[in-house]
């Protein structure tokens, strides 16, 4: 059985199976998490990054980690919140949904995700940790990690995800 989980750190510093990158479009590197995960995986990570070609919104491909401790790294764009009007939500459940999807087909036991969206895109946290949760729970059983956490880099995120947990991600 999955058990899911909320932490509050620095992704990086995972010695998981696999990481989530909450990346753009172009998969080549940004600010945020991306930034950190690209410093911190090393210039092969953007080498490697150059040959898959971008990814859509809700998308997901994954690498190797490089220099991280963790394995993989999942990377997925999620959608610029605009109004909540226009698509979304479906879409950054599809970010969660196809990391998993990835996950499972790499016998992944181990998953971080950060809170996709929820910087620079500007997604409602409290909205967004909602989604994280019911599609964690979703997809708790056959296939999916052991362990499923769900990574803070604030006090504030780090509640808004426990609430979103207690509540069962309602
Ligand atoms: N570890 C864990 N979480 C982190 C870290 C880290 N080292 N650094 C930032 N975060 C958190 C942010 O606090 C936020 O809650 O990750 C969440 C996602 O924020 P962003 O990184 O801004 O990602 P996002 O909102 O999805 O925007 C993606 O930003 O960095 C660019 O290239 C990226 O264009 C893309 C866009």
């Amino acid at each position: 059985m999955t058990h899911i989980e909320v932490w509050l750190g620095d992704i990086t510093t995972l010695g998981y199976d696999a990481i989530v990158n909450a990346a753009n479009s172009s998969l080549l590197g940004g600010g945020g998490v991306d930034g950190a995960i690209h410093r911190a995986a090393g210039p092969r990570l953007l080498d490697c990054c150059r040959t898959l070609g971008g990814c859509p919104t809700g998308e997901a491909r994954i690498t190797p980690g490089f220099d991280l401790p963790a394995r993989w790294i999942i990377h997925t764009v999620g959608p610029v919140w605009h109004d909540g009007a226009q698509g979304e939500p479906e879409q950054l459940a599809a970010c969660y949904r196809n990391s998993l999807t990835l996950a499972r087909a790499n016998a992944v036991r181990s998953l971080a995700f950060p809170a996709i969206s929820c910087g620079v895109y500007g997604y409602p946290p409290a909205l967004a940790c909602a989604i994280a949760v019911r599609v964690c729970r979703e997809w708790a059983g056959a296939g999916a990690p052991e362990v499923i956490r769900l990574v803070a880099f604030d006090q504030q995120m780090a509640a808004l995800l426990e609430e979103a947990l207690a509540r069962g991600g309602r």
